[in-house]
């Protein structure tokens, strides 16, 4: 027996051959997915596919990188078989560099994002993000870094209440606007959390692992959690080629 789709049950293709039929026809329209693994596990090709599916469809599509500038991004998308260059100059596609040394990156991404004319929104990755300061106000509404905030109160960047508020933060953006959108998180090599902050993974609809077996030479992605679409938890086997990742 099929499952069925609901009404107004909108999805959003990921990209990769086999995966949206995993996933009841895709993403759910305007919800978060996350895409976790360790270093060389093909998160940032997952975000290339994604990204190219949105092309593919007229989309408008957002990259936020905060791991590398974006000509380095764009010729590691070129050899693999990604060219990305037309939609960057028919403005269908925008990637942002997010330097982490600087203090106004989370404004500038605010803004960006709730320009609200993307449908498909990258994070890759959340990682360093989550690792900068946090700035607060005395009403306890969290203020992003800036020249005038730096009055407030800083929390110490360790502390776990300040990443939580911090990814709060990050996340309720994406969440206010309409875009779909995958954000990456790198984790530990051997560590069995789904997050390096091991918080984010609460507040995403979707989490999706991806996963090296060295032994047997194979790579596995999992779909571990999908808001509103009942799914398998079994590790698929897929294969990294000329077009990215594919199921095997
Ligand atoms: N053309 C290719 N064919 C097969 N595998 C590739 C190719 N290009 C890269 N890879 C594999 O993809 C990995 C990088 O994937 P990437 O998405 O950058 O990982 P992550 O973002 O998780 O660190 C490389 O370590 C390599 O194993
Ligand atoms: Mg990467």
């Amino acid at each position: 027996m099929g499952m069925r789709v609901e009404a107004g049950d909108s999805r959003v293709s990921t990209g990769i051959n086999g995966l949206d039929d995993l996933l009841n026809g895709g993403f759910p329209s305007g919800s978060i997915t996350l895409v976790s693994g360790t270093p060389g596990t093909g998160k940032t090709i997952v975000c290339f596919q994604y990204i190219e599916a949105g092309i593919k469809n007229g989309e408008n599509c957002l990259y936020l990188t905060s791991d590398e500038p974006v000509p380095n991004l764009l010729n590691e998308a070129k050899k693999l078989g990604f060219n990305f260059q037309s939609a960057v100059d028919n403005e269908q596609l925008k990637f942002m560099y997010l330097d982490v040394d600087r203090n106004n990156i989370h404004k500038e991404m605010e803004e960006e994002i709730q320009t609200g004319k993307y449908d498909r929104v990258v994070m890759d990755s959340l990682s360093p993000l989550t690792e900068t300061p946090v700035w607060m106000v005395n009403n306890g509404n969290e203020v992003i870094p800036s020249s005038n905030s730096m009055t407030t109160t800083t929390f110490p960047i360790d502390s776990t209440q300040a990443t939580r508020l911090h990814l709060r933060h990050l996340i309720s953006i994406l969440k206010e606007d309409k875009c779909t959108s995958m954000v990456t998180t790198e984790i530990p090599e051997g560590s069995r959390d789904l997050s390096r902050d091991s918080i984010s993974e609460f507040l995403v609809d979707g989490i999706l692992v991806l996963d090296l077996d060295t032994t047997m030479d194979r790579r596995k992605l999992t779909i571990r959690k999908m808001r509103g679409t009942k799914h398998t938890l079994k590790p698929h086997n897929i294969e990294i080629g000329e077009r990215g990742i594919s199921l095997l």
